[in-house]
């Protein structure tokens, strides 16, 4: 097995906010008619998250990318999820790698952006490294050292990474239990997507959105709204066809929900039907409904019958996310003469539900800044909320014991 960096951030004390938070999870436990929602803190608190970017982003799977974003030997393309610049590139050897992004001379960024590459130059003093992160060139450098001596201890260190129905995962801390076991009952529902072939359209990213990341999961994972918020143009998916997942302990990586269409071939535009051809393998029942699920913390994939439609969410503040949005179809819809004009009216289409569910999660950002901002309870239709504060709070919880453990044995 290769040797993978870890590399968690430095923890942080429990006290102030975030113990106070930590002794008031139990209320947010439990049955949807019982539970109340988090502490509005946990939206808002910098220091809540800096808690949650160890508790949460450093010690569990976290999405990067499709890996038909990268289909072709030397394909490459960059991240940086929390605070950390990754490279995501397939080798010669048709492998993904997940290298650091960072040189290891002074810590320019390497392959900013999307695109193929044999080698990674850097640009600012030309040290180069191959497709797997071993430096190959370090230009002047035999004057200070051998370059077999600097090469030992000046590779990109590579991470741990894990690929489920093509999208690629890694784990910053090494230590998180594999993630496909945990993902039974969503891999069953969307067997017939065989999202691991499908292509991948080139992602877009959308900066500065005002929110925490939480709010981009539970926005998308609850039917309440969608008959208000959405009023008229989400008829086609009534949340009268909803159906939830019960919750299982033993089976807990995904969050989701289905709603079945008034029609074969919906899809979320304004035709109200999907306008690709459908997924060729997908029976009438499956391209009769729509999947949304949460790969948490940050996948979310919302799965009809001609697309799937995903975001990889970036947290970049307790009020900030950077969204990177893409789109998954079969390769010969995208061969398809009209291809484009189709992507562009699919694309069109998510997005003017996501114009509406925007509005909502901005102005929703402001209210739980309020000095009187509501910890309320559910409507049962908002379960999987409840289902995914048992996610967090499981580990919030294992994170803060960690940490307690560690200092009960330094004492
Ligand atoms: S910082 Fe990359 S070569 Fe100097
Ligand atoms: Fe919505």
């Amino acid at each position: 097995m290769a040797n993978f960096m870890t590399a968690a951030l430095p923890d942080v004390p429990i006290d102030g906010v975030v113990r106070t938070i930590l002794d008031s999870l139990d209320a947010s436990l439990g049955d949807v008619r019982d539970a109340l929602a988090l502490p509005p803190e946990c939206y808002t608190s910098p220091d809540w998250f800096e808690f949650e970017r160890r508790a949460i982003f450093d010690r569990d799977w976290v999405v990067l990318a499709h890996h038909n974003v990268i289909p072709d030997k030397g394909d490459y393309v960059s991240i940086e999820i929390n605070g950390e610049p990754l490279l995501v590139v397939r080798g010669r050897d048709d492998e993904v790698r997940v290298l650091s992004a960072v040189c290891r001379h002074r810590g320019h960024l390497l392959g900013e952006g999307q695109g193929n590459a044999r080698s990674f130059t850097c640009p600012f003093h030309a040290w180069t490294y191959d497709l797997e992160g071993t430096l190959t060139s370090a230009p002047e450098m035999d004057g200070t050292l051998p370059f077999d001596e600097l090469k030992r201890t000046a590779c990109l260190p590579r991470f741990r990474h894990e690929i489920w129905n093509g999208f690629i995962f890694v784990n910053m801390d090494g230590k998180a239990a594999p993630l496909g076991p945990r993902l039974k009952g969503l891999t069953a529902l969307l067997a017939n997507h065989r999202m691991d072939e499908l292509a991948a359209i080139r992602t877009v990213d959308w900066a500065g959105n005002p929110w925490n990341w939480k709010f981009m999961q539970e926005n998308a994972l609850e039917p309440y709204h969608t008959h208000y918020l959405h009023s008229g143009i989400h008829d086609f998916a009534p949340s009268a066809n909803v159906r939830f997942t019960e919750w299982d302990d033993s089976d807990d990586a995904a969050i989701y929900r289905e709603v079945g269409f008034t029609h074969l071939d919906g899809g979320f535009n304004v035709s109200k039907r999907g306008l690709f051809p459908p997924i060729p393998t997908l029976t009438e029942a499956e391209r009769s409904r729509v999947v949304f699920a949460a790969v948490m913390p940050n996948l979310f994939i919302g799965a009809q019958g001609d697309v799937v439609f995903y975001f990889v969410i970036l947290p970049q503040a307790a009020g900030d996310i950077t969204l990177r949005v893409g789109l998954l179809t079969t390769y010969d819809n995208l061969g398809l003469p009209t291809a484009d004009a189709l992507l562009k009216g699919t694309l069109d289409g998510i997005g003017i539900f996501n114009e509406q569910d925007v509005v909502a999660n901005i102005s929703t950002a402001k209210g739980m800044r309020s000095r009187i901002a509501p910890r309320s309870r559910w409507a049962p239709s908002e379960k999987t909320l409840v289902q995914i504060n048992a996610w967090l709070i499981k580990r919030y919880k294992a994170y803060a014991a960690s940490l307690q453990r560690y200092a009960e044995a330094a004492e």
